[in-house]
């Protein structure tokens, strides 16, 4: 296995090999040690996806399985009370506020806030990424600062502000591989940067952005951080208020939750400044045929009626995660990688992007096989042994481009993947590889 940006010629590809070889054994060895208190086989038996199928799971990182305890929870909801909250004051009313309150509370506690109203329903990372873009009141000539890496949904928006109301878009370089700098931060930050809007964790390659240490450096500026957590809340202990950000926006249906929620995380002196991106009823104390009044929040960014079901299955996605514990899960995914990069470490052929340190990658083992489209690759992985992977450029393109990939494959792990998956989808890989090149055996 090759790694993009970090090895190129021969021998320090067997030099790398060799210094693997004697890390693996310690991180094996360290993760060995800890995986008897995580229960894989039992976790798997909540999934009625993995207990009623076959396939091998690997795009954890677009979608989450779901565990039964949150589908029962949103078929209860249907079931027996399917009513607005919020509005009526009925009891089937009642109770789903009261369930869209308590998920409200599990949510701050879970990410480490005594302040519940400090969170807010979005439908997605991406709503609360708007949010902010729009609402935190930038002006002409503000400078917001990403990384050369994120996801188009920590991208786009300032591209477009930028052609709107004239903001600047800077970027924190990272290395070839994606790694993160600190020196690099520090060397483009100054009083222009307005917002520094940066992703806690990679899509593409996993890495992940000390993101205590860049709020700090921030602050000393004058500016608020933003932080694009949809990679990392499903996979690491996240506390915003240790980390002191501003803004920290995720994704539920990445956290084991049901499709189409997320939420955005404000401190409430920000919460209270910033500008709702829609309006409508729910967000209103008095209106009159002239004036409104906005309800704070979290109220005033939740405009219209809500996904319930999926808000109330939020909560015990949460259950399940804070009962797994998520040291141990990011734990477990680091297992996972080491095991991958030990079973391909001898296939040439393939070409890691991001870093080689499999303790580096979280969930994600993004990848190409030389001369093969990665679209191919996954389609083959699919109907070899259905092994569902993601292809192509992930929505975060300027790291393809600027790096001049065309792409790649994703395999991305979670909580209830195991070693057989990880076995599969090695021998497969074996397999095309071996298909495609006389040079490799299958071993
Ligand atoms: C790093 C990152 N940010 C943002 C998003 C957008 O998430 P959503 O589509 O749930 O809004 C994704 C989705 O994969 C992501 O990986």
């Amino acid at each position: 296995m090759t790694y993009i940006g970090t090895c190129r010629n021969r021998i320090r590809i067997v030099w790398i090999i060799e210094i693997r070889r004697r890390s693996l054994c310690v991180t094996l060895n360290y993760n060995l040690a800890y995986w008897g208190s995580m229960d894989v086989s039992s976790i798997r038996k909540d999934f009625p996806t993995i207990r009623n199928g076959d396939a091998v799971y690997l795009d954890s990182a677009c979608q989450s399985l779901k565990p039964d305890s949150v589908i029962e929870k949103m078929l209860e909801y249907y079931n027996e009370y399917p009513a607005c909250g919020g509005r009526s004051v009925h009891s089937m009313a009642t109770r789903v506020s009261m369930g869209v309150d308590e998920t409200r509370e599990k949510l701050a506690k879970f990410f480490g806030s005594k302040n519940e109203n400090d969170f807010v329903f979005t439908k997605n990372c991406t709503e609360g990424m708007n949010i902010v873009a729009r609402g935190f009141g930038l002006k002409k000539g503000d400078t917001v600062l990403t990384t050369d890496v994120e996801h188009n949904s920590n991208h786009v928006q300032w591209l477009e502000m930028a052609k709107d109301i004239g903001i600047r878009r800077r970027y924190c370089r990272t290395s070839r591989c994606g790694e993160f700098d600190i020196e690099e931060f520090k060397n483009v930050m100054d009083r222009d940067v307005k917002l520094v809007s940066m992703g806690h964790s990679s899509n593409v390659t996993g890495c992940t952005v000390p993101i205590k240490e860049v709020t700090e450096i921030a602050h000393d500026y004058g500016a608020a951080v933003l932080v694009d957590g949809a990679q990392a809340a499903p996979h690491m202990p996240v506390d915003v208020v240790d980390m002191d950000v501003d803004f920290y926006s995720a994704s539920i249906h990445k956290m084991l939750g049901p499709s189409g929620v997320g939420f955005l995380y404000g401190k409430s002196e920000r919460l209270e400044k910033l500008r709702p991106l829609i309006y409508g009823g729910g967000i209103v104390g008095l209106a009159t045929y002239d004036t409104v009044k906005i309800s704070p929040a979290p109220e005033r960014f939740e405009a219209g009626l809500e996904n319930y079901s999926g808000i109330i299955g939020a909560s015990a996605a949460i259950d399940y995660l804070e009962k797994v514990g998520m040291r141990g899960i990011a734990d477990q995914e680091t297992y996972l990688q080491t095991l991958i990069q030990k079973g391909l470490e001898d296939i040439e052929e393939i070409t890691l992007v991001g870093p080689e340190d499999p303790s580096k990658r979280g969930g994600i083992f993004s990848f190409n096989i030389k001369g093969l489209n990665p679209h191919d690759v996954a389609m083959m992985l699919d109907n070899m042994d259905t092994i569902l992977v993601r292809s192509g450029m992930h929505c975060a393109h300027p790291f393809f481009v600027s790096r001049n990939i065309n792409g790649c494959v994703r395999a991305s792990v979670y909580l209830y993947n195991d070693d057989e998956d990880i076995d599969r989808f090695v021998a497969a890989l074996k397999k095309i590889v071996a298909i495609f090149s006389k040079r490799t055996k299958i071993h």
